[in-house]
């Protein structure tokens, strides 16, 4: 008789995109945890601030896999059945960091097949709107499959006070966006 084991994958992998300390992201990121804890999803937070600082040379290319430290987050990239990035806008696009990470997950990526919510923020107007399109077109690349709900928060420091989005409608759309993660 042959048995097949198959492994799911249930996490949720929440991504801090920028490896800036203190940021506002995380704060966001922490928010969010919250949002998916009281819908009974299971989750991480995965903060780029934790990447090693000489990522760029010693984990990429033909270092690939030889930084144990970077190793660590990839595979907790490769738990996560889904991801929820949070990602700040950093000169009108998402920060280069975030993407040098998604060049050290390899290629086929631990990204693919998987499925994705992005949260724009910012202090200026834009509440990240270019940055997560240029995003978007990234992991839809490499085969992850992202919500079209995509929630933006410009103007943060108005909209987010003390951990909380202050906006009424903005609270909406993260709480909806949150529930159709679940279900995506
Ligand atoms: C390098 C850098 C570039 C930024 N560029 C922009 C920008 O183009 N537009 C904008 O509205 N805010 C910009 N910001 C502000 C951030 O989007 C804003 O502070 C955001 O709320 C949180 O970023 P954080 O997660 O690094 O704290 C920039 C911040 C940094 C550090």
């Amino acid at each position: 008789m042959i048995v097949t084991i198959q492994l799911y994958f249930r996490m949720i992998a929440i991504i801090v995109s920028t490896n800036r300390h203190h940021s506002k992201s995380k704060q966001v990121a922490q928010f969010y945890q919250n949002l998916l804890t009281n819908l009974n999803a299971e989750t991480q937070i995965i903060d780029l601030a934790e990447l090693p600082d000489d990522f760029a040379r010693t984990a990429l290319y033909e270092n690939n896999g030889k930084n144990e430290n970077f190793n660590r987050l990839k595979y907790q990239m490769r738990e996560a059945e889904k991801f929820v990035f949070v990602v700040p806008e950093y000169n009108g696009s998402f920060p280069g960091v975030l993407k040098t990470f998604i060049d050290g997950l390899g290629y086929p990526s631990e990204l693919l097949h998987k499925k994705a919510a992005l949260v724009g923020i910012s202090d200026g107007v834009q509440g990240g709107a270019l940055a997560l399109s240029h995003l978007t077109d990234i992991l839809n690349y490499l085969g992850l499959n992202v919500l079209a709900q995509r929630v933006k928060i410009p103007f943060m420091k108005k909209n987010f006070v003390e951990g909380e989005i202050t906006d009424p409608l903005i609270n909406k759309l993260i709480a909806e966006q949150a529930e159709l993660l679940v279900k995506f």
